[in-house]
């Protein structure tokens, strides 16, 4: 594991967008693993900005996202799909059909999942998943109790988690869904490489706990400490609690 300490939530966001650089020149059809939030905003602002100047090749990118709120359909613009069309995928030369999303208003959510998880293993697995961390130690919506052999399934949001993304749905705690598909803790445990993202000091806890604590399903990142190409991108704030 490795801890990179950065000033602020842009050059986090810097950094994080110049390690993906360097997967994508050296395998120009990477398999991304994508995730959304607002500590991801400057990570895509960056990754879009080099991608641009730097005349990065992103034609040939294959990206899965974490994962997508039940009931919301992808031109909601509280889902996530818009939120990564909105973001980056309109941004960049990628194909549409290399982007693979769960849907979250399928009929069958079961299959929905099944057949996800099944197109991730298709392809040969994820070579670099991106991941935010949720102030409950959630990684994609695996909220604590989540196993470290869960797969993509439908998932029930903790209150902590429905209040942290109000913000994303004008205030109306109402409004936030209750359930989502997110991937699996072992699903993301089978990417190659895994850059986890904090920013701020309402991570500063969590990041502190994550790192430092038991590893255990109460913190569903702490498990990611035995990842063995696993960095952790923070900004002083998320890491000020890590000294004491
Ligand atoms: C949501 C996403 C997570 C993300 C988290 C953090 O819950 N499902 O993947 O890590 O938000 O969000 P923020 O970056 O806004 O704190």
């Amino acid at each position: 594991m490795k801890i990179i300490i950065v000033n602020d939530a842009r050059d986090v966001g810097v950094k994080a967008a110049e390690l993906v650089v360097k997967e994508v020149i050296k395998k120009k059809n990477l398999v991304l693993g994508l995730a959304t939030g607002g500590t991801v905003i400057p990570f895509y602002r960056s990754l879009v900005g080099l991608v641009k100047n730097k005349k990065i090749d992103f034609s040939y990118i294959r990206s899965f996202n974490l994962d997508e709120y039940v009931g919301l359909n992808k031109k909601d613009k509280r889902s996530f799909y818009y939120f990564m069309n909105k973001n980056f995928f309109s941004k960049v030369s990628i194909w549409m059909r290399n982007v693979y999303f769960l849907n979250g208003m399928a009929k069958n959510l079961d299959v929905e999942c099944k057949e996800y998880e099944e197109g991730i293993n298709n392809i040969g697995g994820i070579d670099l998943q991106i991941l935010g961390i949720g102030r409950d130690g959630h990684i994609g919506f695996n909220e604590p109790g989540s196993s470290l052999k869960s797969k993509t399934r439908e998932v029930l949001l903790s209150d902590i988690t429905r209040k942290d993304n109000v913000k994303f749905f004008s205030g109306e705690i109402k409004k936030v869904p209750k359930r989502a598909l997110t991937m699996g803790i072992s699903t993301i445990f089978g990417a190659k490489k895994i850059i986890l993202l904090a920013c701020g000091e309402g991570k500063a806890e969590i990041v502190h706990r994550f790192l430092h604590g038991e590893i255990s399903e109460e913190v569903p990142a702490s498990f990611l400490r035995r990842h063995k190409d696993f960095i952790v991108i923070l900004d002083k704030e998320a890491a000020s609690e890590l000294k004491n």
